[in-house]
């Protein structure tokens, strides 16, 4: 049994000089998470927001945040996050980027927040096993970081699958990459509860159906999943 499906709209794909209207829609569209991606131009080949901008965020929403750290050694600026944060708000960062993710773990929880790990494409599952127990929730991506508007990896399905298997009930699984009406039901059939979207959301002349649409695929999906499992 999978947790409660969330959509987390990713503001990568907004106006970002009109980023408090933008959140304000999907705010009203019910987004059950803002989803910030934040790129150092080190581990991926891009650079974004840091947290003058979470900060900023932060102060205009209700909605909780979900920063999604790609960047080198976050152990170097976790608590400047969690400072522009607010408790309860989640911090996620890459296994790929640190030698020492049981700090970066207890420094984010230390300062309240929640604390996710993250595995590119081409890492393997095992590599996070460990770590699970003293997580809130593993994001697997399904492109490789750095940009939105990419296609979906497929090839990232069984290791939602092994995850889903090995992780506590109570874990979030957040996929995030590519995700559109034509793939969202296979990541949330293998396990995924927790789905990010950049483009779907706001390239689509409609975030607010956009947004619906999403979500009542995924629990559709998540319905289907049952049966297949009772019929089985
Ligand atoms: C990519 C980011 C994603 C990105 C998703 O590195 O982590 O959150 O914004 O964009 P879409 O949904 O357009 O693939
Ligand atoms: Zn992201």
């Amino acid at each position: 049994m999978q947790p409660k499906i969330k959509i987390a709209a990713s503001i990568l794909a907004a106006n970002p000089v009109r980023l408090e209207e933008e959140i304000r829609k999907v705010e009203i569209a019910g987004a059950d998470l803002i989803h910030i991606d934040v790129m150092d131009g080190h581990f991926v080949p891009n650079i974004t927001m840091g947290p003058f901008i979470v900060k900023g965020i932060r102060r205009i929403t209700k909605v909780p945040l979900d920063i999604h750290l790609m960047i080198e050694q976050p152990e170097r600026y976790v608590n400047d996050f969690a400072d522009a944060a607010g408790k309860g708000d989640l911090i996620t960062f890459h296994i790929e980027a640190t030698k020492t993710p049981g700090e970066v773990i207890s420094l984010i929880k230390n300062a309240g927040l929640k604390a996710s790990v993250s595995l590119n494409p081409d890492t393997q599952a095992e590599l996070v096993a460990d770590l699970l127990d003293s997580v809130d929730m593993v994001l697997v991506m399904s492109v490789n970081p750095g940009f939105a508007g990419q296609r979906f990896i497929p090839e990232v399905l069984p290791k939602i699958a092994r995850l889903r298997s090995i992780a506590p009930d109570r874990l979030d699984i957040e996929v995030d990459g590519g995700i559109t009406t034509e793939t969202i039901a296979q990541a949330v059939q293998k396990g995924a509860n927790v789905i990010v979207a950049a483009s779907a959301i706001f390239k689509s002349d409609d975030p607010c159906r956009a947004i619906n649409t999403l979500r009542q695929m995924a629990v559709q999906a998540v319905k289907e999943e049952c049966h297949n499992r009772v019929d089985a």
